[in-house]
């Protein structure tokens, strides 16, 4: 085949698998409810990727994630550790908010997570942080749904670095607390800061050794 044809078999297989992982989405119920598909923010060659569990009202909104109330208290707790948002992508578990930020269902997960691993493909990050609960038992049970209940909570695997895999991706995972929980509980911000280090320095090793991706 000339190569200039194999050139347009790829591009159209490719548009065919991003047609498909956001027809996967339009297909759900919280996408007929939603204002905006919230997709993610930052930098798309980041180090650090976050995932948390779904948007919220403001961020509904604004098209953005962690905008609202977590999202700046995220935004105060990344400065006091360094970092900024030119140095991590944030993404979610699901692309749009469920009705009254009810928990996502497992249906929804399914959905909306194979947009999410083209995310991590696309970025490529050197560590991933699940944020919360959520997100946490999603890469814990390497995307398997309905194994998501038997994973450790949070409290148990916060800061301690993990590799799973997922769709073929080796992902070198942190988990850490979730922004919102750590509003109302200002004792985790210590813990925060502590996983932060583990974070900061698991990409430092990893960028010596070059061997993730
Ligand atoms: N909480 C999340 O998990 N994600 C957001 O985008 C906002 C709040």
């Amino acid at each position: 085949m000339p190569k200039e044809n194999l050139f347009k078999k790829i591009c159209f297989l490719f548009c065919m698998v991003e047609a498909d992982y956001i027809e996967k989405v339009k297909e759900t119920e919280i996408y007929k409810n939603c204002t905006n598909i919230v997709v993610g923010k930052g930098d798309l060659n980041a180090d650090i990727l976050f995932v948390g569990e779904a948007p919220g009202k403001n961020e509904d909104l604004e098209g953005l994630p962690f905008v609202g109330r977590s999202g700046k208290n995220l935004d105060e707790m990344l400065s006091k550790v360094g970092l900024n948002l030119e140095e991590i992508y944030i993404a979610n578990i699901l692309k749009c908010r469920p009705p009254e930020n009810r928990d996502p269902l497992p249906g929804e997960i399914r959905a909306h997570t194979p947009w999410l691993l083209e995310q991590i493909k696309e970025i490529k990050p050197k560590v991933i942080c699940s944020l919360g609960n959520y997100a946490t038992k999603f890469f814990l049970s390497e995307g398997n749904v309905d194994k998501m209940k038997e994973q450790p909570g949070i409290t148990q695997v916060h800061g301690k670095v993990k590799f799973v895999e997922i769709g073929g991706l080796k992902i070198k995972l942190i988990p850490l607390f979730h922004p919102a929980a750590i509003i109302y509980k200002r004792a985790l911000l210590p813990l925060w800061e502590e996983d932060m280090e583990i974070v900061k320095k698991e990409v430092r090793e990893t960028k010596e050794q070059k061997t993730l991706f």
